[in-house]
């Protein structure tokens, strides 16, 4: 691999372990280090295994924040094996010189596939379902009944979307064989997906929340984003609706969340992704039934998972070899080496 330093092998910290094929074509090109633990680097042991590093292929787990890189003075490219960067400080990578690559569109599918999951197994209580036939109450029951676990019916419903990148409109797709109503609020009115997919776009939230029985959320995680779903929002959407976030917990204010399902003024929700992750089993949101969930796995199939990796290494190989990567958050970052 020819990079930026010459004929020494650059120094590269990935901070998990990841997709063995993925990270292939990286072995014996640089002096790499995988993090050996099962469990994500505390702050301070990063700070210390990246400080030698020319390159790190991080997680989202990871905080890249102004400590961590000046610590590493040699620094070139942070990769991000996600498509979200509100883990990295990406301006004070883009002041320090230093690249942010990310892995955008590749798990857009394998996303939208686990949002309409979460939909649709809270709607059909899916998981109590399954808890009560192995916990024997089906039996005690006496069997099958009329009025056994009904649930919220998916196939003709309004679903709302909030914000309209690939995600969202993947989702929008497969809201289409559901026969669903699909209403979109984003930053960008998208006249193209209004026409192909009668998208009806709301202009405000509160009409999005207040006519919809589903609502997805698939936005960033920013300053501006942060509990955008609280108190009011919740208030906003109708007791009988659920709430899917396969986003960033924090745009989900989860007190306030919790309260709402407690008092039956929302009827459930589907969450992949938690204000603190992970969710300790004694949160509130995890003694309701009505809710269900997941440990942030929405883009865990093998295949995307195996892609991210694959994505996450070409943009490493570019910033090392002193190229712009592929998919870079901070081009403006990037000086062509004379
Ligand atoms: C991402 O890429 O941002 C997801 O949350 C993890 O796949």
């Amino acid at each position: 691999m020819d990079t930026v330093l010459g004929h020494v092998p650059p120094r590269v910290l990935v901070t998990r372990q990841i997709d063995p094929e993925g990270l292939a074509t990286l072995r014996g090109a640089v002096d790499m280090r995988v993090w050996p633990g099962p469990c994500a680097p505390t702050p301070e042991e990063l700070r210390r295994a990246a400080a030698p590093c020319h390159g790190l292929l991080t997680m989202l787990t990871d905080r890249v924040d102004e400590a961590l890189l000046s610590a590493c003075s040699e620094l070139r490219i942070v990769s991000n094996m996600a498509v979200g960067l509100d883990n990295v400080d990406v301006d004070a990578a883009t002041r320090r010189g230093v690249l942010v690559g990310h892995t955008p569109g590749v798990l857009t599918e394998t996303t939208a596939d686990f949002a309409f999951a979460l939909l649709l197994a809270t709607a059909r209580r899916v998981v109590e379902a399954d808890a009560f036939v192995r916990q024997g109450a089906w039996v005690a029951a006496g069997g099958w009944s009329p009025t056994m676990l009904v649930g919220a019916e998916v196939f003709g419903g309004t679903l709302g979307i909030i914000g309209l990148g690939r995600i969202g409109l993947a989702v929008a797709r497969r809201a289409r064989g559901f026969d669903m109503r699909v209403l979109y609020h984003s930053r960008h009115r998208s006249p193209e997906a209004e026409a192909d997919l009668g998208l009806v776009y709301a202009p405000t939230l509160e009409e999005l929340l207040s006519e919809c029985d589903f609502v997805s959320l698939h936005v960033p995680l920013t300053p501006e984003s942060r509990h955008l779903v609280g108190e009011r929002a919740l208030a906003q959407m109708k007791p009988t609706a659920i709430l899917v976030n396969t986003s960033r917990g924090g745009v989900v204010d989860s007190g306030a969340l919790a309260a709402a399902l407690a008092e039956g003024r929302l009827a459930g929700a589907g969450l992949d992704v938690m204000e603190t992750e992970p969710l300790s089993p004694d949160h509130p949101l995890a003694s309701l039934p009505n809710v269900v969930l997941t440990p942030h796995i929405a883009s865990a199939s093998r295949a995307t998972r195996r892609r991210m990796a694959e994505m996450a290494v070409e943009n490493l190989r570019a910033g090392l070899a002193g190229e712009l990567p592929p998919h870079c958050a901070n081009p403006e970052a990037f000086r062509a080496d004379p």
